[in-house]
């Protein structure tokens, strides 16, 4: 029995000096010292051994075990710290890492923030209202009546009879009145809708809508407003020229140019050799709309104005095709 033993533990170390991976380690262990394990084996036959060798024999069982649990374990945490260090000089911690691809806001709604903070700064609230618009709020509650020749002017989509794309924000001038009594100052950011596409038009494109409504507002509120939301987004030297115009809603109605921001008024391509862009409509709030949302025409007055965003944009840095925005080419947006 006690070369039995001393045989076991002997085979037993052999085998594990030719181990070469934790799981050869493992496997060893159990084929000895596991349950079913050589020297675990040999522990159940002491009982049939004459009772004077049992205590020595079985000493001598049980030290061999411990021992040969000890080494094993040992092998096992070499195999462990090895491990680990290989994994240590793999990762070089110290390399810089790979950049990640940002996306960026889009120019057009990076200026309509600017535009909106700016008219924020001069007490106007921002308010929106819906794309798909019904007849009513898009023209007829702004003074432009069915089978009106201004209709012509906004090459309609229409949704059904009654219900259109919004050809322009104005019709939130109108959801806003009906909504509260004077004194307004609203601010609408939004999309408009066109049948046209050129260097010049896209068949969605922004505006933002200015209204403001109390007692004794004057066009000279509105030059004084324009002017300054125009020196702020543009600069100190930027200049405004106002030309009679008409819409249906505003009486009196001007088209609003600035003095071309590249060429400085001398006359280039992009101003087609004027010196001026137009930017905007405005005017003063025609009394048949304030008759439409029931305010009282001899109490309050008010200016209103519509500028196209993506022509602020397009005068701000210098680009001369509106359909840009629109094409989704990363080399250009990239560049804001
Ligand atoms: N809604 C007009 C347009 O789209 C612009 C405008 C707004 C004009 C408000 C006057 C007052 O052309």
């Amino acid at each position: 029995m006690k070369q039995e033993i001393r045989k076991a533990e002997h085979e037993a170390l052999e085998a594990l000096n030719g181990a070469s991976d934790p799981t050869g380690v493992r496997a060893l262990k159990a084929r000895y010292v596991g349950r079913k394990g050589a020297v675990t084996k040999l522990l159940r036959k002491l009982s049939s051994l004459p009772a004077e060798e049992r205590p020595e024999t079985g000493r001598l069982l049980n030290e061999v075990k411990k021992r040969l649990e000890e080494v094993f374990e040992k092998a096992l945490q070499a195999f462990e710290a090895d491990h680990e260090e290989t994994l240590a000089d793999a990762l070089d911690v110290t390399l810089p890492g790979r950049p990640v691809a940002r996306g960026r806001i889009h120019p057009i709604t990076q200026i309509t923030r600017a535009i909106c903070e700016i008219f924020q700064g001069l007490g106007f609230e921002i308010v929106e209202g819906p794309d798909v618009e019904f007849d009513y709020y898009n023209f007829e509650a702004l003074n432009i009546p069915q089978y009106h020749p201004a209709r012509d002017m906004h090459d309609t989509f229409y949704i059904s009879q009654k219900i259109v794309l919004r050809t322009h924000t104005s019709p939130i001038q109108v959801r806003v009145m009906e909504s509260q009594p004077p004194p307004v100052r609203i601010i609408a950011p939004g999309k408009a809708y066109r049948v046209d596409y050129d260097v010049s038009h896209t068949p969605m494109f922004y505006q933002v809508e200015g209204l403001m409504v109390q007692e004794n507002v004057s066009f000279g509120d509105l030059k004084g407003i324009l002017t300054t939301f125009a020196r702020q987004i543009f600069d100190e030297e930027t200049s405004l020229r106002f030309r009679p115009s008409f819409f249906p809603f505003t009486e009196p109605s001007a088209e609003v140019d600035i003095r071309c921001v590249i060429c400085r008024g001398k006359g280039c391509r992009v101003c087609s050799h004027t010196g001026w862009l137009e930017v905007l409509g405005a005017g003063m709030v025609h009394p048949a709309v304030f008759e439409m949302v029931g305010y009282d025409t001899d109490h309050c007055t008010g200016f209103a104005f519509g500028m196209g965003v993506e022509r602020i944009a397009m005068l701000k840095y210098g680009i001369d095709d509106i359909r840009k925005f629109y094409e989704n080419d990363l080399r250009f947006l990239e560049q804001f």
